[in-house]
């Protein structure tokens, strides 16, 4: 949304002035309603400044009609809504979408979310999640873009510019900030981080949010480094206000303002009040600390009037720039034609197509040949709900296809479908020229509040696999999932292993469109597959430490005095940025222009030197050799889509800014040091044509 107009400005201080100091508090409380029975009186004597959670557009209308034509000043609400994944067109989950490395498409993706959601009343999308990640155990791993600064933050500007692309919305990036480092991947732990990896690591996704326009930002449940984000001047006010001038609207997230009470930060829910809004939290999300506090706490001089204005004046400003004073009624007709267009759907097929990771194809067991007998194996085959992944509440199950769908749309009489039970598996397997079977989690295993410590196969579904296994048939497996699974004896078992994670209302087309190869895997990984539990987090940017696992260096001692385990490698099952393709792809003719100006060019001859047209990701790494901060071996700098046929060479070239290659020094001022770097251009994190440069 562009600046504030001069009349804009005029008709917010007329209100302003017009307000009492209890109409000002209002502004900032923010009401799920199926928690408040008198939520209507509370809209009439000004006390709600936004509602959310509300999917009926018929309530949204109720509660917006009292708001404006029964309170005194007539403001409108601003209208919140979840909109992770998709509103009613439910698409993979983020961390799937991330896999497609194709900001294009999910800008398109966020697009059509956005368009559903203001047909049906929203105009305030509590999305992207942007939280880094390093941390498969947490629930919510599911709702981001991995573990990557890089490329999280390319992905979260196209989903904010995709969701600010329709008029009246106004996108929410969170949690900010740090959430994704709970300590033991369990969920609202604490995060301690230092400032260096704040500014390095877990803030990126965010400016590059603000930078694509995103007009608000949700506080985050968790502290930092000892101080809770909702009380966190540092993060609040000298990194958001003063260093970036971010203008925008400050939510805490569900109560969290209460919860400083559980940290053990404030005394009670005044306190709290008070903690947060001269922290610079602008809206309270359901404590009710503002509304029952703020206007004591200023009348006794606790909190300064001219602070509330200021968070007043931001929720206004958002207010007039969303139009909602000049909102029509919402249009009941419009609200149920916008959904599920077949426009929709295809995009939602779309991303799900390349979302898909292809992991392994031992023999080119894929694709399967057209007339093959299939026995289709495992419960998640078979469900619609578990398509839809962890945060898909404005979605339907009935709208999912499922894998049996897809597969017996191909196959007819030629698919036999089991569930779970291991003897009628078998013996299909044994009648069968390949078993396809479905296994993961159900969708209810990840999310908010749903975090595991073992991430192996839930239930009995190893037990399938080593019978499945053991029939000597060409073992497709099909990996349904809302995070990293560590999952090696899967991995040994399965002649090819697809991983389709909760892949949306068009997950059965899209799979079987894959495993029969009219659509060539071009998904990459955005995240890191542990082989156990124990080498959590793992990623592919750490340190070097000064004992790294491969001989490096002049060391002057021999293995195992060396940062690596007894009982396990050091490598993860898959890397990041991993994925392969139906075709293979041969990288070649490196060259490095060295840096004449501000920009470091590097290029790479890739050819497809399969028999299918394929797309690649080829991405680009470097790594600061010698800087004043430790630098992490690999970091990603670039990537790029290429779609090549059968035969077919190209030239990737990749025009990386210098200014891009720096880091936060021992001032804490992002700087770039001078220095040898080296440089990668490969298919991912572990691989690829090495070069160097020097800037
Ligand atoms: C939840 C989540 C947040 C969500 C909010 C409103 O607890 O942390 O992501 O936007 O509450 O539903």
């Amino acid at each position: 949304m562009t600046g504030t107009s001069q009349s804009t400005i005029a008709r917010l201080e007329d209100l302003v002035g017009r307000m009492t100091l209890a109409e000002k508090v209002g502004q900032l409380n923010l009401l799920q309603p199926h928690r408040f029975t008198d939520l209507e009186e509370k809209i009439r004597n000004g006390q709600v400044g936004g509602v959310f959670g509300v999917l009926n557009p018929a309530d949204i209308e109720r509660y917006q009609r009292v708001a404006r034509h029964e309170s005194r000043l007539g403001i409108p609400l601003l209208v919140g809504n979840d909109v992770i994944h998709g509103y009613r067109t439910v698409f993979p989950i983020p961390l799937a979408e991330a896999c497609t490395w194709d900001p294009g498409l999910l800008e398109q993706a966020a697009q059509v979310a956005a368009r559903e959601a203001a047909a049906n009343g929203t105009d305030w999308i509590f999305a992207p999640m942007v939280d880094i990640c390093r941390e498969p155990r947490w629930g919510r791993v599911a709702e981001g873009a991995g573990e990557d600064p890089y490329l999280g933050s390319v992905i979260a500007a196209a989903r904010v510019r995709g969701f600010q692309s329709i008029e009246g919305i106004a996108a929410c990036p969170k949690h900010y900030v740090a959430y994704g480092a709970v300590e033991a991947g369990r969920d609202y732990n604490s995060v301690d981080v230092s400032e260096r990896a704040l500014r390095d690591v877990y803030l990126p996704p965010f400016k590059a949010a603000f930078d694509a326009g995103a007009e608000t930002v949700m506080s985050s449940f968790n502290d930092i480094a000892g101080v809770a984000a909702t009380i966190n001047h540092f993060t609040l006010r000298t990194i958001l206000r003063e260093e970036w001038g971010w203008p925008g609207v400050v939510v805490s997230d569900y109560t969290a303002i209460a919860e400083l009470i559980e940290h053990g930060v404030a005394a009670d829910l005044r306190d709290a009040a008070r903690l947060s809004l001269l922290a610079g939290v602008d809206m309270d999300m359901q404590s009710e600390a503002y509304d029952r506090h703020l206007v004591a706490l200023v009348s006794e001089g606790a909190v300064p009037l001219d602070l509330v204005d200021e968070a007043v004046r931001r929720v206004l400003r958002l207010k007039f720039q969303l139009g909602l004073f000049e909102r029509e009624r919402l249009d009941q007709g419009r609200a149920e034609s916008a959904l599920l267009t077949e426009e929709a759907r295809e995009v939602a097929l779309r991303v799900a197509h390349e979302s898909l990771v292809l992991l392994k194809n031992d023999g080119d067991a894929l694709p399967l040949t057209p007339n093959a007998r299939v026995a289709l194996v495992g419960e998640l085959a078979d469900s619609r709900k578990d398509m839809l992944g962890c945060w898909s509440h404005t979605g339907r199950a009935e709208d999912a296809e499922t894998i049996l769908d897809g597969l017996s749309a191909r196959l007819g009489s030629r698919l036999e479908y089991v569930a779970s039970e291991v003897t009628a598996a078998v013996a299909a397997a044994r009648t069968a020229d390949a078993v396809v079977s479905v296994v993961g989690e159900t969708a209810d295993l990840s999310g908010e509040a749903h975090c595991r410590a073992h991430l192996g196969l839930p239930g009995q579904q190893a037990a399938l696999l080593e019978a499945l296994a053991e029939t000597g048939k060409p073992l497709v497996v099909v990996l349904a999932t809302g995070r990293p699974l560590a999952i090696p004896r899967v991995v040994e078992q399965a002649t090819a292993l697809v991983l389709a994670w909760h892949p949306g209302i068009r997950a059965g087309r899209a799979v079987a469109d894959v495993l029969f190869g009219d659509v060539n895997p071009s998904g990459r990984l955005a995240i890191t597959f542990p082989r156990t539990e124990g080498q959590i987090p793992i990623y592919y940017a750490h340190k070097s430490t000064g004992r790294p696992a491969e001989g490096q260096g002049t060391l002057q001692f021999d293995v195992p005095f060396r940062s690596t385990y007894l009982d396990e490698p050091n490598a993860p099952l898959f890397p990041f940025g991993f994925g392969l393709s139906y075709t293979r792809f041969a990288y070649s003719d490196l060259e490095i222009e060295s840096p004449i100006t501000d920009r470091v060019v590097a290029c790479a001859n890739v050819r497809n030197v399969g028999g299918r047209a394929a797309t690649e990701v080829a991405q680009l790494y470097v790594r600061d050799l010698v800087a004043s901060i430790t630098r992490p071996v690999r970091e990603l700098k670039a990537f790029e889509r290429i779609t090549l046929q059968p035969g077919e060479s190209r030239q990737v070239r990749f025009d990386v800014p210098v200014a891009s290659l720096g880091f936060t020094g021992l001032d804490m001022r992002y700087q770039v040091e001078p220095g040898e770097f080296r440089l990668w251009i490969g298919s991912d994190s572990a691989s690829g044509l090495e070069g160097s440069f020097r800037i």
